[in-house]
Protein backbone atom coordinates (compact mmCIF):
# COMPACT_ATOMS: atom_id res chain seq x y z
CA UNK A 1 0.00 0.00 0.00
CA UNK A 2 2.53 2.62 1.21
CA UNK A 3 4.95 1.68 -2.17
CA UNK A 4 1.44 2.45 -4.23
CA UNK A 5 0.75 5.67 -2.52
CA UNK A 6 5.09 6.39 -3.19
CA UNK A 7 4.68 5.09 -6.81
CA UNK A 8 1.62 7.61 -6.92
CA UNK A 9 3.43 10.32 -5.57
CA UNK A 10 6.24 10.08 -7.89
CA UNK A 11 4.27 9.87 -10.87
CA UNK A 12 2.32 12.51 -9.93
CA UNK A 13 5.41 14.90 -9.56
CA UNK A 14 6.80 13.68 -12.43
CA UNK A 15 4.15 14.58 -14.65
CA UNK A 16 4.09 18.58 -13.07
CA UNK A 17 7.25 18.58 -13.69
CA UNK A 18 7.21 17.66 -16.97
CA UNK A 19 4.22 19.69 -18.04
CA UNK A 20 6.07 22.53 -15.94
CA UNK A 21 9.37 22.12 -17.99
CA UNK A 22 7.25 22.15 -21.59
CA UNK A 23 5.59 25.50 -20.77
CA UNK A 24 8.73 27.49 -19.61
CA UNK A 25 9.79 28.99 -22.68
CA UNK A 26 13.57 29.38 -23.68
CA UNK A 27 15.06 32.29 -24.96
CA UNK A 28 18.88 32.08 -26.79
CA UNK A 29 20.82 35.03 -24.41
CA UNK A 30 21.97 36.94 -27.73
CA UNK A 31 17.65 37.31 -28.80
CA UNK A 32 17.01 38.48 -25.20
CA UNK A 33 19.74 41.08 -25.10
CA UNK A 34 18.51 42.34 -28.81
CA UNK A 35 14.96 42.76 -27.52
CA UNK A 36 16.06 44.68 -24.32
CA UNK A 37 17.66 46.77 -26.55
CA UNK A 38 15.78 47.65 -29.01
CA UNK A 39 12.54 48.14 -26.42
CA UNK A 40 14.90 50.88 -24.72
CA UNK A 41 15.90 52.35 -28.46
CA UNK A 42 12.46 52.34 -29.46
CA UNK A 43 11.36 55.25 -26.73
CA UNK A 44 14.41 57.29 -27.62
CA UNK A 45 17.26 55.83 -25.38
CA UNK A 46 20.69 55.88 -26.89
CA UNK A 47 22.42 53.21 -28.29
CA UNK A 48 24.84 53.47 -25.99
CA UNK A 49 22.86 53.74 -22.59
CA UNK A 50 20.76 51.05 -24.25
CA UNK A 51 23.87 48.96 -24.35
CA UNK A 52 24.49 49.27 -21.24
CA UNK A 53 21.48 49.10 -19.28
CA UNK A 54 20.60 45.83 -21.04
CA UNK A 55 24.23 44.46 -20.01
CA UNK A 56 22.77 45.45 -15.96
CA UNK A 57 19.18 43.64 -16.90
CA UNK A 58 20.90 40.56 -18.42
CA UNK A 59 23.26 40.12 -15.53
CA UNK A 60 20.12 39.87 -13.22
CA UNK A 61 18.68 36.72 -15.34
CA UNK A 62 22.30 35.51 -15.82
CA UNK A 63 22.33 35.52 -12.04
CA UNK A 64 18.88 34.12 -11.18
CA UNK A 65 17.77 37.10 -10.19
CA UNK A 66 14.58 37.44 -12.75
CA UNK A 67 13.06 39.74 -10.57
CA UNK A 68 15.44 41.91 -12.18
CA UNK A 69 15.95 41.05 -15.83
CA UNK A 70 13.66 41.40 -18.66
CA UNK A 71 11.06 41.56 -16.04
CA UNK A 72 12.09 45.17 -15.11
CA UNK A 73 12.37 46.55 -19.48
CA UNK A 74 10.98 50.52 -19.97
CA UNK A 75 11.14 50.88 -16.36
CA UNK A 76 12.59 53.82 -13.92
CA UNK A 77 14.38 51.19 -11.90
CA UNK A 78 18.11 50.90 -10.52
CA UNK A 79 18.01 47.60 -11.12
CA UNK A 80 20.56 44.80 -9.46
CA UNK A 81 22.64 46.48 -7.50
CA UNK A 82 25.32 43.94 -7.08
CA UNK A 83 26.13 44.68 -10.96
CA UNK A 84 27.53 47.81 -9.72
CA UNK A 85 29.53 46.65 -6.55
CA UNK A 86 30.58 43.68 -8.65
CA UNK A 87 32.23 46.28 -11.62
CA UNK A 88 34.77 47.54 -8.51
CA UNK A 89 35.26 43.96 -7.48
CA UNK A 90 36.19 43.14 -11.13
CA UNK A 91 38.80 45.41 -10.68
CA UNK A 92 40.36 44.06 -7.48
CA UNK A 93 38.37 46.59 -5.11
CA UNK A 94 35.83 45.80 -3.01
CA UNK A 95 32.40 47.37 -4.32
CA UNK A 96 29.74 48.59 -2.50
CA UNK A 97 26.51 49.62 -3.84
CA UNK A 98 23.08 51.09 -2.32
CA UNK A 99 19.86 53.00 -3.78
CA UNK A 100 16.67 53.49 -2.38
CA UNK A 101 13.37 53.02 -3.89
CA UNK A 102 10.02 53.46 -3.77
CA UNK A 103 7.66 53.36 -0.57
CA UNK A 104 7.23 49.74 -0.18
CA UNK A 105 8.71 48.44 3.24
CA UNK A 106 6.11 49.06 5.78
CA UNK A 107 8.14 49.58 8.99
CA UNK A 108 7.59 47.59 12.33
CA UNK A 109 4.54 48.39 14.07
CA UNK A 110 3.15 50.28 11.12
CA UNK A 111 0.69 49.62 8.54
CA UNK A 112 1.87 51.60 5.49
CA UNK A 113 4.70 51.19 3.05
CA UNK A 114 6.73 54.31 3.69
CA UNK A 115 10.66 53.07 3.12
CA UNK A 116 12.48 51.51 -0.30
CA UNK A 117 13.31 47.94 -0.95
CA UNK A 118 16.41 49.72 -0.40
CA UNK A 119 18.82 46.58 -1.66
CA UNK A 120 22.52 46.42 -0.09
CA UNK A 121 25.65 45.19 -2.13
CA UNK A 122 29.06 44.78 -1.52
CA UNK A 123 31.43 42.35 -3.85
CA UNK A 124 35.09 42.05 -2.86
CA UNK A 125 37.89 39.96 -4.64
CA UNK A 126 39.57 36.68 -2.24
CA UNK A 127 42.52 34.58 -3.81
CA UNK A 128 42.50 31.65 -6.51
CA UNK A 129 39.56 33.49 -8.44
CA UNK A 130 36.80 33.21 -5.82
CA UNK A 131 34.71 36.23 -4.46
CA UNK A 132 31.58 37.15 -2.37
CA UNK A 133 28.62 39.24 -3.51
CA UNK A 134 26.15 40.29 -0.63
CA UNK A 135 23.19 41.86 -2.60
CA UNK A 136 19.72 41.84 -1.37
CA UNK A 137 16.50 43.99 -0.32
CA UNK A 138 16.48 45.44 3.22
CA UNK A 139 12.75 43.88 2.94
CA UNK A 140 12.33 40.27 3.21
CA UNK A 141 12.02 39.97 -0.85
CA UNK A 142 12.41 42.37 -3.63
CA UNK A 143 8.61 43.49 -4.76
CA UNK A 144 10.00 41.90 -8.05
CA UNK A 145 9.83 38.36 -6.63
CA UNK A 146 6.22 38.58 -5.67
CA UNK A 147 5.72 39.42 -8.92
CA UNK A 148 7.22 36.41 -9.99
CA UNK A 149 4.81 34.27 -7.73
CA UNK A 150 2.15 36.07 -9.62
CA UNK A 151 3.59 34.45 -12.75
CA UNK A 152 4.33 31.31 -11.39
CA UNK A 153 1.00 31.08 -9.99
CA UNK A 154 2.67 30.30 -6.38
CA UNK A 155 1.26 31.13 -2.81
CA UNK A 156 3.94 33.88 -1.00
CA UNK A 157 5.55 32.11 2.18
CA UNK A 158 5.25 33.76 5.49
CA UNK A 159 6.68 37.04 6.25
CA UNK A 160 7.13 38.78 2.63
CA UNK A 161 3.83 40.93 2.03
CA UNK A 162 0.61 42.23 3.68
CA UNK A 163 -2.73 43.42 2.97
CA UNK A 164 -4.54 46.83 2.84
CA UNK A 165 -5.15 46.17 6.49
CA UNK A 166 -1.74 45.39 7.71
CA UNK A 167 -2.28 41.55 7.98
CA UNK A 168 0.24 39.16 6.39
CA UNK A 169 -0.90 37.76 2.84
CA UNK A 170 -0.20 34.71 1.42
CA UNK A 171 -1.77 35.66 -2.32
CA UNK A 172 0.61 37.40 -4.37
CA UNK A 173 -1.84 39.50 -6.56
CA UNK A 174 -3.03 40.84 -2.42
CA UNK A 175 0.72 41.59 -1.96
CA UNK A 176 1.46 43.33 -4.80
CA UNK A 177 -1.73 45.87 -5.03
CA UNK A 178 -1.27 46.57 -1.43
CA UNK A 179 2.06 47.44 -2.29
CA UNK A 180 3.02 46.73 1.51
CA UNK A 181 6.08 44.39 2.15
CA UNK A 182 7.97 43.44 5.48
CA UNK A 183 11.00 44.22 6.31
CA UNK A 184 14.00 41.75 6.40
CA UNK A 185 13.30 39.63 9.23
CA UNK A 186 9.47 39.86 8.80
CA UNK A 187 7.13 40.52 11.89
CA UNK A 188 8.65 42.18 15.48
CA UNK A 189 8.80 39.15 16.97
CA UNK A 190 11.53 38.07 14.22
CA UNK A 191 13.48 40.86 14.64
CA UNK A 192 11.86 42.16 11.11
CA UNK A 193 12.98 45.93 13.09
CA UNK A 194 16.48 45.40 12.08
CA UNK A 195 15.39 45.39 8.07
CA UNK A 196 13.67 48.44 9.00
CA UNK A 197 16.72 49.58 10.36
CA UNK A 198 19.26 49.11 7.61
CA UNK A 199 16.91 50.30 5.01
CA UNK A 200 16.70 53.38 6.92
CA UNK A 201 20.27 53.41 6.85
CA UNK A 202 20.43 53.53 3.39
CA UNK A 203 17.87 55.82 2.98
CA UNK A 204 20.16 58.39 4.63
CA UNK A 205 23.11 57.81 2.19
CA UNK A 206 20.81 57.35 -0.51
CA UNK A 207 18.28 60.50 -0.35
CA UNK A 208 19.15 62.50 2.85
CA UNK A 209 23.14 63.05 1.28
CA UNK A 210 22.16 63.43 -1.87
CA UNK A 211 19.46 65.57 -1.65
CA UNK A 212 17.18 62.99 -4.12
CA UNK A 213 14.04 62.14 -3.57
CA UNK A 214 13.34 60.28 0.16
CA UNK A 215 11.43 57.01 -0.66
CA UNK A 216 7.82 58.13 0.80
CA UNK A 217 8.09 60.92 -1.78
CA UNK A 218 8.40 58.48 -4.76
CA UNK A 219 4.91 56.47 -5.24
CA UNK A 220 5.71 53.00 -6.66
CA UNK A 221 4.74 52.61 -10.17
CA UNK A 222 5.26 56.02 -10.98
CA UNK A 223 6.36 56.24 -14.80
CA UNK A 224 5.60 59.67 -15.65
CA UNK A 225 8.03 61.08 -17.91
CA UNK A 226 7.64 65.08 -16.75
CA UNK A 227 8.06 64.08 -12.89
CA UNK A 228 11.60 61.56 -13.21
CA UNK A 229 12.21 58.95 -10.18
CA UNK A 230 14.84 61.45 -8.94
CA UNK A 231 16.08 58.44 -6.81
CA UNK A 232 19.54 58.53 -5.22
CA UNK A 233 22.80 55.97 -5.07
CA UNK A 234 25.67 55.74 -3.21
CA UNK A 235 28.81 53.93 -4.42
CA UNK A 236 31.95 52.99 -2.76
CA UNK A 237 35.03 51.50 -3.69
CA UNK A 238 37.86 50.74 -1.18
CA UNK A 239 41.43 49.50 -2.45
CA UNK A 240 42.19 46.42 -0.05
CA UNK A 241 45.86 47.24 -0.76
CA UNK A 242 46.02 50.15 1.47
CA UNK A 243 44.88 48.47 4.39
CA UNK A 244 46.79 44.93 5.67
CA UNK A 245 48.54 43.02 3.48
CA UNK A 246 46.68 39.44 2.62
CA UNK A 247 43.30 40.58 2.41
CA UNK A 248 42.45 37.99 -0.53
CA UNK A 249 44.11 35.18 1.53
CA UNK A 250 41.92 35.87 4.32
CA UNK A 251 38.89 36.10 2.07
CA UNK A 252 39.48 32.84 0.89
CA UNK A 253 39.91 31.46 3.90
CA UNK A 254 36.84 33.02 5.37
CA UNK A 255 34.71 31.52 1.71
CA UNK A 256 36.41 28.11 2.47
CA UNK A 257 35.54 28.04 6.00
CA UNK A 258 32.18 28.66 5.96
CA UNK A 259 31.34 26.21 2.66
CA UNK A 260 33.01 23.33 4.44
CA UNK A 261 30.92 23.52 7.50
CA UNK A 262 28.97 20.56 8.27
CA UNK A 263 24.98 21.00 6.59
CA UNK A 264 21.82 19.80 8.79
CA UNK A 265 21.01 18.25 5.58
CA UNK A 266 23.70 16.83 3.35
CA UNK A 267 22.29 17.33 0.03
CA UNK A 268 22.42 21.04 0.94
CA UNK A 269 25.78 22.11 1.13
CA UNK A 270 26.54 25.59 3.27
CA UNK A 271 26.84 28.07 0.59
CA UNK A 272 29.16 31.71 0.99
CA UNK A 273 27.43 35.01 -0.30
CA UNK A 274 27.80 35.10 -3.95
CA UNK A 275 27.39 31.18 -4.56
CA UNK A 276 24.29 30.94 -5.32
CA UNK A 277 24.65 33.38 -8.23
CA UNK A 278 27.97 32.02 -10.08
CA UNK A 279 26.72 28.93 -10.01
CA UNK A 280 23.58 30.56 -11.99
CA UNK A 281 25.72 32.59 -13.60
CA UNK A 282 28.14 29.41 -14.83
CA UNK A 283 24.81 27.39 -16.02
CA UNK A 284 23.39 29.90 -17.81
CA UNK A 285 26.31 30.70 -19.48
CA UNK A 286 26.84 26.96 -20.62
CA UNK A 287 23.60 26.62 -21.84
CA UNK A 288 23.26 29.81 -23.56
CA UNK A 289 19.64 30.47 -23.19
CA UNK A 290 17.68 31.63 -20.90
CA UNK A 291 14.69 29.97 -19.21
CA UNK A 292 11.21 32.18 -18.39
CA UNK A 293 8.32 31.83 -17.09
CA UNK A 294 5.53 31.86 -19.84
CA UNK A 295 3.79 34.94 -18.25
CA UNK A 296 7.00 36.95 -18.32
CA UNK A 297 7.45 36.20 -22.48
CA UNK A 298 3.37 36.94 -23.28
CA UNK A 299 3.84 40.51 -21.05
CA UNK A 300 6.63 41.24 -23.75
CA UNK A 301 4.69 40.53 -26.62
CA UNK A 302 2.52 43.09 -25.34
CA UNK A 303 5.29 45.49 -25.10
CA UNK A 304 6.85 44.70 -28.16
CA UNK A 305 3.20 45.57 -30.03
CA UNK A 306 2.84 48.61 -27.44
CA UNK A 307 6.65 49.66 -28.84
CA UNK A 308 6.02 48.36 -32.45
CA UNK A 309 9.67 46.04 -31.93
CA UNK A 310 10.27 42.57 -33.08
CA UNK A 311 8.63 40.48 -30.44
CA UNK A 312 11.10 38.32 -28.47
CA UNK A 313 11.76 34.96 -30.51
CA UNK A 314 11.63 31.16 -28.34
CA UNK A 315 13.27 28.24 -29.21
N1 LIG B 1 16.72 48.56 -7.63
C1 LIG B 1 15.99 48.33 -6.59
O1 LIG B 1 15.24 49.20 -6.16
C2 LIG B 1 16.07 47.01 -5.90
C3 LIG B 1 15.33 46.82 -4.75
C4 LIG B 1 15.42 45.59 -4.10
C5 LIG B 1 16.22 44.59 -4.61
N2 LIG B 1 16.93 44.80 -5.74
C6 LIG B 1 17.76 43.73 -6.31
O2 LIG B 1 17.00 42.53 -6.35
C7 LIG B 1 17.87 41.40 -6.31
C8 LIG B 1 17.28 40.37 -5.41
O3 LIG B 1 17.24 40.82 -4.05
P1 LIG B 1 16.63 39.84 -2.93
O4 LIG B 1 16.75 40.48 -1.61
O5 LIG B 1 15.29 39.38 -3.35
O6 LIG B 1 17.66 38.62 -3.07
P2 LIG B 1 17.77 37.26 -2.24
O7 LIG B 1 16.73 37.17 -1.19
O8 LIG B 1 17.87 36.16 -3.24
O9 LIG B 1 19.19 37.41 -1.49
C9 LIG B 1 20.35 37.45 -2.28
C10 LIG B 1 21.60 37.45 -1.42
O10 LIG B 1 21.57 36.36 -0.49
C11 LIG B 1 22.65 35.45 -0.79
N3 LIG B 1 22.17 34.10 -0.51
C12 LIG B 1 21.05 33.51 -1.01
N4 LIG B 1 20.92 32.27 -0.51
C13 LIG B 1 21.98 32.07 0.31
C14 LIG B 1 22.41 30.99 1.15
N5 LIG B 1 21.73 29.85 1.24
N6 LIG B 1 23.54 31.14 1.86
C15 LIG B 1 24.27 32.28 1.77
N7 LIG B 1 23.90 33.35 1.03
C16 LIG B 1 22.78 33.24 0.31
C17 LIG B 1 22.95 35.67 -2.23
O11 LIG B 1 24.24 35.21 -2.58
C18 LIG B 1 22.81 37.19 -2.32
O12 LIG B 1 23.92 37.85 -1.78
C19 LIG B 1 19.23 41.96 -5.88
O13 LIG B 1 20.06 41.96 -7.01
C20 LIG B 1 18.94 43.40 -5.44
O14 LIG B 1 19.99 44.32 -5.68
C21 LIG B 1 16.88 45.99 -6.40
Amino acid sequence: MIVLILMRFAINRFVKLCVRSSIMPEVRIEEVSRFMRECFQATGVSENDAREHTALLLQADFTGHYSHGLNRVGSTHFGMAGYWAQRAEKQGLIGMAFTNSSPLLVPTRAKEGTLGTNPIAMAAPASGGDSILVDMSTTAVAMGKVEMKIHEGKPLPDGWAMDQNGKMTHDPNVGFKSGRLYPLGGLEETSGYKGYCLSAMNEVFCSTLSGAKASHQRPWGATDPEDPPNLGQMFVAIDPGCFAPGFGDRLADCLSHWRNLPPVDPSLPVLAPGDKERSHFEQTNKRGTIVYEAKQIESCASLAKQLGVKPILTL
